[in-house]
């Protein structure tokens, strides 16, 4: 199956793609976990990691995952290399491209890794921008696919994202709407994706951007048979299987002018156990993580064994990059006689 050289975008693979991946990351996650066998498929290749942010999951994953395949990974935190100084990104992205064999970046302009990607002859990997995060959709899909309730499929499912329409809230979007599965956003008017996606611009172009993101959406429902529904009515959120929240602040350094997290999100929009049980006596919690406790979910949800994956979720990081990198950086020729199988 040929794949696109970047993962940038979910909406850039066809669901059977992104399942073909997912299946390939939960081989390998018995492989290693059960079986203690590491099929090193990147041996002695090397992967450039461009943090212009903070992290814990996604450097872990891709460090590791990387160690796990028989690869090298190579850690640039902010100011470490030059990027988008006085040298152009294309030609970062150029040379990088001839030093690594693979890349991945968190940035902070999506552009920025789409230039990458442009400039680069090596695949490049979105490890999080202020639009998108493919990374953590891929695995929150491993952890639903898990987890489904009995008697499901994927595409009977319902994940309910409460709260902010922040860029995770959009990429649950993405991904839940291209498998063909219901996607629901139970958020306050102003911050739900077709009128206040990622804080972007005045309420006008807010609105312009929730159209454009609405019809990612439903182009994507309309191949799946999937669905969408945006509402702050609690309604929606009954019968969901999984529902997922992201913290309210993320945002927060583009303000809404006049505005008060806690005032917009607080007590309506916080995940407790009540809510939980409204949803469904047999929902599931979901949390990109890190969690501000008690803001956006109660510890006695997050904390509670039977309903929270958000824990497992956080350690399918790693099982689905290490997916994504096997597929996407095994493309340059491998001397069989030198992989260790
Ligand atoms: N969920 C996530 O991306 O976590 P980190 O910011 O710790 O990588």
């Amino acid at each position: 199956m040929a794949l696109p050289k970047d993962f940038l975008d979910t909406n850039d693979f066809t669901k059977e793609q992104i399942l073909a991946i997912e299946d390939l990351g939960l081989a390998m996650k018995k492989a290693i976990k059960v079986d203690g066998f590491y099929p090193h498929l990147l041996r002695n290749k090397s992967l450039g990691m461009i943090f212009q942010q903070v992290s814990t999951r996604t450097r872990l994953s891709f460090e590791t995952a990387m160690c796990d395949l028989g690869g090298h990974a190579q850690f640039y935190g902010p100011g470490t290399i030059q990027l988008g100084g006085h040298e152009s990104l294309g030609d970062t992205a150029r040379v990088m491209g001839d030093l690594l064999d693979i890349m991945m970046a968190r940035v902070d302009r999506h552009k920025d890794v789409v230039g990458l990607a442009a400039g680069s002859a090596v695949p490049v990997i979105n490890g999080m921008s202020e639009f998108n995060h493919p990374t953590q959709e891929m695995g929150d899909l491993m952890t639903m696919l898990e987890n489904l309730p009995e008697g499901k499929k994927i595409e009977d499912c319902t994940l309910a994202f409460i709260g902010d329409a922040t860029q995770v809230c959009l990429s649950l979007m993405f991904i839940c709407s291209k498998i063909g599965m219901n996607f629901v956003q139970f958020g306050p008017k102003g911050h739900q994706i077709c009128d206040g996606a990622l804080h972007v611009g005045t309420p006008e172009e807010r609105a312009e951007f929730g159209k454009k993101l609405m019809a990612i959406g439903e182009e994507n429902c309309k191949v799946s048979g999937g669905s969408i529904v945006i509402s702050d009515e609690i309604d929606c959120i009954k019968g969901a299987d999984f529902i997922y929240t992201d913290v309210w602040y993320g945002l927060y350094d583009e303000e809404v002018e006049g505005e008060n997290y806690m005032d917009v999100f607080y007590p309506k929009y916080q995940v407790t156990m009540d809510m939980m049980n409204f949803a469904g006596p047999n929902s599931k919690f979901m949390h990109c993580l890190p969690a501000t406790r008690n803001e956006e979910v109660v510890d006695e949800v997050m904390d509670d064994p039977e309903r929270s994956l958000c824990w497992v979720e956080a350690e399918n990081r790693k099982h689905s990059i290490r997916a994504i990198l096997a597929a996407l950086g095994n493309r340059t020729p491998i001397n069989d006689e030198n992989v260790e199988y």
